[in-house]
């Protein structure tokens, strides 16, 4: 489900605490109780910064939008869209270690708010009361979060998943009928990833990734960083859209929110 992201704390000498966690795997609350027991607060993004994301987030997700940030961690990325204009996050994660952490931290921001929540039963939130919501490696593949994320976006909303799970994994998952999502890709380097290529000319990163009828990368398309990362940028749409999925790579053409 998680990729190489690593993250920060730990090291030196392992604890009766460290012990612990290892005998635990991601999907285990406890797993990152303890992990962030052992990090003690300290600020981590997995995979990508708010920074790299941006030209995305800017593009399909207004400031006045109320944004849902589901599986926050100790992430900077919602104190960096706050420092970009976005006014209304609300963030979720099942570890009650981290949500305290982070409500102290930013008990002064107005803008962020924070609860311990599980992705799969977001019924505390009612029907359509989000513009957005992001997952920045959370465990997406939990079908049941689809569907609360389904059930909570309004019509028109967006919903916004960078993980590394490439379209033979994710695209099953997300290309549900019911959910009559309008589906985008991007893909962008991991941090840090050097291009050799130096003769063809530089494409743009907001350029969409060409998916085929079946939602899948086209035979033969070759990624510059074969350890990319994708951004699944799915759109809810306001009519049901049947039982065949609509891909689209243009959907900022429809004048976005
Ligand atoms: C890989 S970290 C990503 C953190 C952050 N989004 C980032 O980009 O740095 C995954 C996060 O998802 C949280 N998580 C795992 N299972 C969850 C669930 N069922 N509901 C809510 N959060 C969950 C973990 O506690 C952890 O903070």
């Amino acid at each position: 489900m998680y990729g190489t992201g690593g993250g920060g704390g730990g090291g030196g000498e392992v604890s009766g605490r460290s012990r612990e966690k290892q005998s635990l795997n991601y999907g285990d609350p406890l797993y990152w109780d303890l992990r962030y027991m052992e990090e003690g607060g300290a600020a981590f993004d997995w995979y990508q910064r708010y920074s790299a994301l941006r030209p995305f987030v800017r593009k399909f997700v207004p400031t006045p939008a109320r944004v849902l940030m589901v599986g926050c961690g100790s992430a900077l990325m919602s104190e960096d869209m706050v420092k970009d204009g976005y006014v209304d996050i609300m963030n979720i994660d099942i570890s009650s270690i981290v949500i305290e952490m982070m409500r102290t931290k930013y008990a002064h921001v107005p803008q962020l708010k924070y609860m311990q929540m599980d992705v799969r039963d977001m019924s505390f939130f009612r029907d359509e009361s989000f513009d957005c919501v992001i997952d920045k490696d959370a465990p997406v593949c939990a079908s049941q979060m689809v569907e609360e994320v389904s059930r909570l976006l309004r019509p028109g909303g967006i919903f916004m998943l960078i993980t590394y799970g490439d379209p033979s994994v994710r695209i099953p998952h997300l290309n549900q009928a019911r959910y009559g999502w309008k589906i985008v890709l991007f893909v962008i380097p991991r941090p840090g990833f050097q291009s050799t290529e130096v003769s063809c000319p530089k494409k743009s990163i907001l350029e969409p990734v060409p998916l085929t009828e079946k939602g899948q990368l086209p035979a033969g398309y070759v990624l510059e960083d074969p350890d990319s990362h994708y951004i699944y940028v799915c759109k809810k749409m306001h009519e049901f859209m049947g039982t065949n999925p609509v891909y689209r790579n243009q959907l900022e053409a429809d004048g976005e929110q």
